[in-house]
């Protein structure tokens, strides 16, 4: 298949709505969007990715005001969550309509829900006829693509159109919380803190991690995930230096320690964020074998990178 590369929100959005997958930028990571009542759309997305069919995906609308499209019942707390954070990078967990076919939920009753803020990623949605399905852009396994080139790399020519906007100005996936439950519970932390969210829902639980034996409060809780070629260390507070035995690497907020091959010194968690996934990729291009990557605080985003981190690592 070629992949055709455009700049035209209105000219992707055409391919998708011919039942084609396209790659489009949002303000977290880049998706990989099918039609979302087109099923045989959507297992072409599974197919791209090499993604487990048990893993649910998630819908994107336009405006809050198409939720109601993919869901039903949408409880107060939803509402007022949408009110605050839409659009923007949170995902909320609402209860299924019918016609959504079971292939985007993974046979799940539920639905995943997301109004992106990027100005692309409205404008491409505004022309898609429906909703639209969509996990992250890249292979299985592989870290999310912040950039359309990464996105290329990974599913050029298995995907017919990619959308080129700039890199992601967040960096990391979407916060998510399943408000099919009571209280609702965090599943994935993102730009949208606990802070910022438990000013809204003061009881809000927490269940982003999967302990062994327990099942999955998100499917994707499951899978390694965010993860480079390369080994990552994990590094509570800045080191003197570094074994220099390897092609090792280096990133933080702190200044860099001597033996490191490759550095990356970030400003503040918002920089850390946004170069965290990209920093992975041109390491693994670089043949470095060994991430050393200081754990930020654990306030605001700091959460949300210390989590991919952890995951990175395995
Ligand atoms: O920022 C983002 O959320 C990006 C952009 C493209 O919007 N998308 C993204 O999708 O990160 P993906 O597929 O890489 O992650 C979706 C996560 C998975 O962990 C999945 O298990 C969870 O959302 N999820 C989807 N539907 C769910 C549901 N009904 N219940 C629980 N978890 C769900
Ligand atoms: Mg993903």
């Amino acid at each position: 298949m070629q992949t055709l590369v455009t700049d035209r929100p209105d000219e992707a959005a055409s391919w998708l709505n011919r039942g084609e997958t396209v790659a489009f930028p949002t303000e977290t990571v880049y998706g990989l969007g099918a039609d979302a009542f087109d099923a045989e759309a959507v297992a072409g997305i599974f197919k791209a990715k090499g993604r487990p069919s048990d893993n649910p995906l998630i819908v994107h609308v336009a405006t809050p005001e198409r939720i109601g499209e993919v869901a039903k019942e949408i409880s107060g707390t939803a509402r007022m969550l949408v009110e605050r954070f839409f659009p923007g990078p949170l995902t909320l967990v609402l209860k299924k309509r019918k016609s959504v076919p079971e292939i985007v939920s993974a046979g799940l009753p539920t639905i995943g829900v997301r109004c992106p803020s990027h100005p692309v990623a409205s404008e491409f949605l505004r022309h898609c006829k429906h909703p639209v399905a969509a996990p992250s852009a890249n292979l299985s396994g592989r870290p999310s693509p912040t950039d359309w080139k990464t996105v290329y790399h990974d599913l050029g020519g298995r995907i017919a159109c990619l959308l080129r906007g700039e890199p992601s100005t967040i960096g990391l996936e979407s916060t998510i919380v399943d408000c099919t439950v009571n209280p609702p519970r965090l599943l994935r932390t993102g730009a949208v803190s606990i802070e910022s969210l438990r000013e809204l829902v003061p009881d809000l639980e927490i269940a982003t991690t999967c302990h062994p034996g327990e099942a999955p409060k998100s499917p994707g809780q499951k899978y390694r995930h965010y993860s480079p070629e390369a080994e990552i260390v994990l590094v509570e507070a800045p080191t003197q230096s570094l074994p220099t035995d390897t092609r090792a690497a280096w990133i933080g907020l702190a200044p860099p320690p001597q033996g490191a091959t490759k550095t990356l010194q970030c400003r503040d968690l918002d920089e850390y964020a946004r170069v965290l996934f990209g920093f992975f990729r041109t390491c693994d291009a670089e043949g470095i074998c060994r991430i050393y990557c200081e754990l930020p605080p654990e306030e605001g985003i700091g959460r949300a990178i210390r989590d991919r981190l952890v995951k990175a690592a395995g």
